[in-house]
């Protein structure tokens, strides 16, 4: 298990550095000592990845292709034992963590393609004797800044198309789960990317980020991660004036019109709201069902949940495992708690669950009645497993209420009525929408949000927009 930093091609430990203590959250189990790292070594890692910029930017499309590629096959060839390190670290159930990589691995088998197509444009011009040319050039020295829900998924979502578009990175991944991006960066290694073109500082976020924002030869921060950090950034970023993705927080509603196919809906609920124990920004946060369909679907999603196994997730069976960390669990506790007060009924759950020899991290996946405005939950997002319903009777008043939030990630509608379905998807102000499908994330998809969900998008042919400057020629003949 590597726990040193990546940092011109060599693994380097900080002299003298308080490490990272990472614990396996559904028994507090200490995994191991992760290596700190502090402004010289961020300044160390962005000159690494400064110096190979020159180099790797001038290298054909194709050639970068193959580096990309040979990691997505070290990738799957250590499927086992990558996803064992991530839900060690971040406690999804084994299945789930095999997903992710394969998922992430989607990201670098896209990308490398994706780069082959970074085509320019020829302009007819205003005068006979001159050409206009439009080319398209990486940005630089790309910051991959990713969050703990994803610890694979969410770096190769941007690794892969920085990488492709010829940039090079440093990637700061979450002090919660950052053994899954060191051990991608051991297969960076082995897929032999030259020394300085992906570099990994794990340690303090502010310590990290202010260097990272300070430094002028950094020309492009991706971040996911919640609302609040990502405005700090927008502000740190004025400085150089940097170019800032920002995939933020979400308040996915969850729409079940009388007509929907509840065989499509229910598994869709599910799997929507309580993969990764809810802990996912396009979660389903919120359930808007229309009345002559309510007491079936209420019916149905209840003996749905009650199935779901609550455990450690590297238990064979186990569906949800624990929240990543004490706070997460009482800050469910007061959704809960608050919901109540104002009148909603606990249909199945609702409590933090004890299981023998495990820490006291699981929360029994839930299904709440009667949510209404004033409710914490139907406004802060939840990022736990609990699924708060409600009834609806109108189409334009299932679409005000899933506007009325300052997110805009995701939403999800169920409908059987294609013109509906047009109408509605076009009418929610959300940056990816779920019509009668509970999984929209793929990786030839743009992934983003609008609103306080941020801004960018991740994903298909637009992410390559996110690490490439335009710049034209004017030609006079
Ligand atoms: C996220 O939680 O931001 C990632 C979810 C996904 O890619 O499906």
């Amino acid at each position: 298990m590597q726990t040193k930093n990546l940092i011109d091609g060599k693994w380097l430990e900080t002299p003298a550095n308080t490490p990272l203590v990472v614990t396996n959250p559904a028994n507090d189990e200490i995994i191991a000592q992760v290596t700190s790292s502090g402004a010289p070594e961020t300044k160390a890692a962005i000159d690494a990845a400064w110096q190979a910029g020159k180099d790797w930017a001038a290298r054909t499309a194709a050639d970068r292709a193959g580096f990309l590629a040979s990691l997505a096959r070290l990738m799957r060839r250590d499927i086992d034992r990558l996803a064992a390190l991530m839900t060690m670290e971040q406690g999804k159930p084994l299945a789930e963590s095999k997903g992710e990589i394969t998922y992430a691995i989607s990201f670098l088998d896209w990308a490398a393609e994706e780069g082959k197509r970074l085509y320019g444009d020829i302009i007819p011009a205003s005068a006979p004797d001159k050409r206009i040319l439009v080319l398209r050039q990486p940005v630089g020295v790309a910051a991959i800044i990713t969050p703990w829900n994803f610890p694979a998924a969410m770096i190769t979502r941007k690794l892969g198309p920085a990488l492709a578009a010829g940039c090079t990175v440093v990637i700061k991944p979450s002090e919660e789960t950052p053994l899954s991006a060191l051990a991608i960066g051991e297969l960076a290694c082995e897929a032999g990317f030259p020394a300085g073109v992906v570099n990994i500082v794990t340690g303090n976020s502010s310590v990290i980020g202010e260097v990272l924002f300070d430094d002028d030869r950094v020309r492009k921060v991706s971040f996911t991660g919640s609302t609040e950090v990502g405005r700090l950034l927008m502000t740190q970023a004025s400085k150089n004036l940097l170019r800032l993705s920002l995939e933020l927080g979400g308040h996915a509603p969850f729409l079940v019109f009388d007509d929907a196919d509840l065989d499509l809906a229910i598994p869709a609920a599910i799997a929507s709201k309580f993969r990764n124990a809810g802990q996912t920004c396009i979660c389903a946060n919120r359930f808007y069902v229309q009345a002559g369909i309510y007491d079936a679907f209420n019916a149905r999603f209840a003996e749905e949940i009650q199935k779901l196994k609550l455990g450690d997730g590297a238990q064979a069976g186990v569906d949800v495992g624990p929240l990543i960390n004490d706070a997460a669990v009482d800050k469910v506790e007061a959704q809960i708690e608050d919901a109540r007060s104002h009148g909603a009924k606990v249909l199945v759950g609702g409590k933090r669950k004890t299981l023998d020899g495990l820490a006291d991290r699981f929360f029994e996946p839930t299904l709440l009645e009667g949510m209404t405005p004033e409710m914490l939950i139907a406004t802060q997002e939840t990022f736990g497993p609990v699924a708060p319903v409600t009834k609806f009777t109108e189409e334009q008043e299932a679409i005000d209420l899933a506007n009325a939030s300052e997110f805009g990630l995701a939403a999800y509608f169920f409908t059987r009525d294609g013109s509906r379905l047009m109408r509605v998807a076009e009418a929610l102000e959300y940056g990816i929408i779920g019509a009668n499908d509970g999984g929209p994330s793929t990786a030839q998809a743009p992934f983003g949000g609008v609103k306080h969900s941020g801004f960018g998008r991740e994903g298909g042919r637009y992410v390559m927009d996110e690490y490439t400057e335009i710049k034209y020629i004017s030609w006079q003949l």
